[in-house]
C-alpha cells in the first residue's frame, strides 16, 4: 500500500473518532500523509485514535490548530453542520465524508469547502483495500480541488468528481445495495436460528450472489420464486411467515418489485 514517491508535507486535522475517522486516518498515514491532530468531544476517543496515527489528541474546539492544510469532518451526519459553525478556519480546506449531506453546510467554517466521500461500508474492525474504494470528491474552490485531488489520489486509484446532488443519488443507491441487503441477512439469520442453523451455511450463497451481480449485472443475476412467477412456492412461504408481522410485508413487497423487473 505504501507509495515510494515522496509526499508533499500536508498537515491534516481529523475530526471524529468513529469508523471513517479510523479507517481513513490509517489509510492517509499508510500513504505517507501526516495527521497533525485528532479531535473528538470525548477525550478518550481522541487519544485512542491519535496514538496509532501519531497525532496530537484534542477534545476542545479551541485547541484545534488554525493553520493545517486540510480539515476532515468524519462525524455523524447531523453533527457536520453543528461542528462547521464552531470552526473558524478562514480559507483553509474543510471537507466532510458524508454521502447524503450537501457541501454547503460547511460554509460557516471556511470559504474553501469540499467533500471526500468513500463509497464503501466501513467499520472499525474491518480492514479494507482503499486503493479500490471510489472516492467521490467535490470542492467549491480551485485550490481545494487541487489539494483534494492530490490527497485522494494518494489513497485510492479511483477518484471521481461528483456534485452534491449526484453524491446523494449514489448514497441512496448504496443504501439499497448495502444497508438493506445486510438487513435481509439479519432476517435470514433470524429465520435460520429457529432451527438452530448457523449463519455460515449461507456464506457461499451470499458470496456467490455478490460476485454474480458484479459479473452478470443484477438484472441477469436474479433467481428465485418471484422472477419465476412460482405462485405455489410464494404461497407456501407466506404461510410460513403468517406470524411474522415484520417479515411478511417485506417478502410481499420485494416479490412484487422483483416481478415488475
Ligand atoms: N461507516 C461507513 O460505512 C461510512 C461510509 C461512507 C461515509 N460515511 C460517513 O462518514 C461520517 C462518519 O461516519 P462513521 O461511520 O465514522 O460514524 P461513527 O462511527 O458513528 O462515528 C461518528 C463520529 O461522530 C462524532 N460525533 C457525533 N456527534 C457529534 C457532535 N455533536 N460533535 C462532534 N462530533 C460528533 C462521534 O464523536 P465522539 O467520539 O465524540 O463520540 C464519532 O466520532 C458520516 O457522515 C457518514 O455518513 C460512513
Amino acid at each position: 500500500m505504501q507509495k515510494k514517491t515522496s509526499v508533499p508535507y500536508y498537515r491534516i486535522v481529523l475530526l471524529g473518532s468513529g469508523n471513517v475517522a479510523l479507517q481513513l486516518g490509517q489509510a492517509l498515514r499508510q500513504n505517507g500523509l501526516h495527521i497533525a491532530q485528532v479531535y473528538s468531544r470525548n477525550k478518550d476517543h481522541a487519544a485512542a485514535l491519535a496514538a496509532p496515527l501519531k497525532a496530537t489528541p484534542v477534545s476542545s474546539i479551541s485547541k484545534i490548530e488554525k493553520n493545517a492544510d486540510l480539515y476532515i469532518l468524519a462525524v455523524k451526519d447531523d453533527a457536520i453542520a453543528v461542528l462547521a459553525k464552531k470552526l473558524h478556519l478562514k480559507d483553509k480546506l474543510v471537507v466532510h465524508t458524508s454521502g447524503s449531506v450537501g457541501m454547503e453546510v460547511l460554509k460557516p467554517a471556511s470559504s474553501s469547502t469540499g467533500v471526500l466521500y468513500p463509497l464503501q461500508t466501513l467499520s472499525k474492525s474491518r480492514k479494507v483495500n482503499w486503493r479500490k474504494i471510489p472516492l467521490c470528491i467535490e470542492s467549491n474552490s480551485k485550490s481545494g480541488k487541487v489539494l483534494l485531488k492530490k490527497i485522494a489520489s494518494r489513497v485510492s486509484d479511483e477518484t471521481l468528481w461528483i456534485t452534491s446532488e449526484e453524491r446523494k443519488l449514489l448514497h441512496l443507491s448504496a443504501v439499497f445495495a448495502n444497508n438493506f441487503t445486510n438487513h435481509l441477512y439479519v432476517i435470514a439469520e433470524t429465520l435460520l436460528k429457529k432451527k438452530k442453523f448457523p449463519f455460515r451455511l449461507l456464506h457461499p450463497l451470499i458470496l456467490e450472489t455478490a460476485l454474480k451481480a458484479t459479473e452478470l449485472g443484477p438484472v441477469a443475476a436474479q433467481t428465485g420464486p418471484a422472477i419465476r412467477h412460482d405462485e405455489k412456492t410464494i404461497k407456501k412461504h407466506l404461510k410460513m411467515l403468517a406470524s411474522e408481522k415484520e417479515y411478511r410485508p417485506l417478502y410481499l413487497s420485494l416479490s412484487k418489485s422483483i416481478r415488475k423487473k
